[in-house]
């Protein structure tokens, strides 16, 4: 096992730490730019709050509303086209992890010279990573992506319909302040959604990953469980703050790069839900967690030992050997019945995605791993460079 793993994000982590927001930004800068997604943050009163707190703190606001879930390299560019205009010297991302990716970009965007799009796996031949980013502070407003601190980004080009992915050290985060009071507002689909986000977050390392990777996998099982036992207590009562800071904190460390440093796993899960969601408007969650079932199952048949470990950690399944195929397809039986058991659909029929396109989203699918992999040989996409 060989890796190096820096994350350098500080976490301000609490229900309340919103409050905080101003005299976060104001080490880092005195006018930001607050980038939202499409009005959630302002209907529930959670935006007047953040730049009552950024005013006190004597930061002047510049806003960039609208980011679109599944976001838009049209957006980044608007995004950073208003960071360059008003002067704004930091960047704040007041959403899910649409408008952390969007925000993320646009901050690198600001000094980028030529088309943003370059910075993307799917920009080759002429691909170049950003060097260097507007301070971005994270306000996560859903628990799902861990985008608030971790490196990469998630953008999509709608004219060639290719989701596409960039990670580089200059878009981590300066700090995440991370309030699970924000989430209270998360409707139950949305909530089960990142609950499938986060878990495939560590199964991608988990299934995909090279052996002789013990703590990562205890790690990978602590998360799985914990996702387990207190996402269907946020999506029964979303006001339970207990369950939404459990929730959201395993996000956190589902994807900041610690539970996947040393596994060298190319998340192909997610590769073919970029590709779905490219070209359909479905959620990030939804679409992982309708793969994820048909997807285990074809990869059992060549690991069938890691799938029958996570039968017995997970769901307490015994086995009847290290290598057991029927114990591995009850744990993936039993996970299939706990995705739909929270609301969210294990098929693609289920979110009505015909097979029309299906050589398309191979294709696709193919190109970015290709990309993602000639840039980072045997890293996980979003992890540190
Ligand atoms: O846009 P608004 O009005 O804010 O509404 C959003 C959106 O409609 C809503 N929402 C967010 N916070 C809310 C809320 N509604 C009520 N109350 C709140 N407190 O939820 C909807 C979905 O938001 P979105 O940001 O799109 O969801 P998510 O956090 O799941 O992010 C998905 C995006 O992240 C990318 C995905 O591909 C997708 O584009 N990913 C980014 C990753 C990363 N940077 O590390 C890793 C992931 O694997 C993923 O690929
Ligand atoms: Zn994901």
């Amino acid at each position: 096992m060989h890796f190096e793993y820096q994350n350098p994000t500080r976490i301000v982590f609490g229900t309340g730490t919103l409050s905080k927001l101003g005299e976060v930004v104001r080490e880092y800068g005195k006018k930001a730019l607050v980038v939202t997604g499409g009005g959630s943050v302002k209907r529930n009163g959670t935006f007047e709050r953040a730049v009552r707190s950024l005013n006190e703190a004597g930061v002047a606001v510049a806003q960039c509303a609208g980011v679109e879930p599944n976001p838009r390299i049209a957006t980044v560019e608007r995004g950073a086209d208003t960071a360059r205009r008003e002067e704004c010297d930091v960047v704040v991302a007041l959403g899910g992890g649409s408008v952390m990716d969007a925000a993320k970009v646009m901050a690198a965007a600001v000094f980028y010279e030529g088309d943003p799009w370059n910075m993307m796996a799917h920009g080759q031949p002429d691909r170049r990573l950003p060097e260097s980013a507007l301070p971005l502070i994270t306000v996560p407003t859903l628990a799902a992506t861990g985008s608030e601190m971790n490196s990469g980004a998630v953008i999509t080009d709608e004219k060639s319909t290719l989701k596409s992915v960039v990670s580089a050290r200059c878009l981590y985060p300066k700090v995440a302040v991370v309030d699970p009071e924000l989430t209270l507002s998360v409707p139950k689909d949305q909530t089960a959604n990142g609950i499938c986000d986060l878990i495939t977050h560590v199964t991608e390392s988990y299934f995909n990953g090279i052996d002789g990777t013990p703590v990562q996998d205890r790690f990978a099982e602590g998360v799985i469980l914990t996702a387990m036992e207190w996402g269907p207590e946020a999506i029964a009562d979303g006001s339970n703050i207990q369950a939404r800071e459990q929730v959201q904190w395993a996000s956190l460390v589902a994807l900041n790069g610690w539970v996947q440093a040393g596994t060298a796993s190319p998340f192909p899960v997610h590769m073919i839900e970029h590709s779905l969601s490219a070209h359909h408007d479905i959620a990030h969650g939804a679409g992982l967690s309708a793969i994820n079932p048909s997807w285990m199952r074809f990869a059992a048949r060549t690991r069938p030992d890691r799938f029958a470990g996570f039968a017995h950690r997970i769901f307490s399944i015994p086995l009847n050997g290290p290598e057991d195929s029927s114990a591995a397809m009850e744990g993936i039986n039993r996970f299939e019945a706990f995705l739909a058991s929270i609301g969210c659909p294990t098929s693609l029929g289920e979110m009505k995605i015909g097979d029309a396109l299906i050589e398309q989203y191979a294709q696709d699918t193919l190109q970015v791993i290709h990309d993602a992999e000639g840039r980072l040989p045997g890293r996980p996409p979003m992890s540190a460079e």
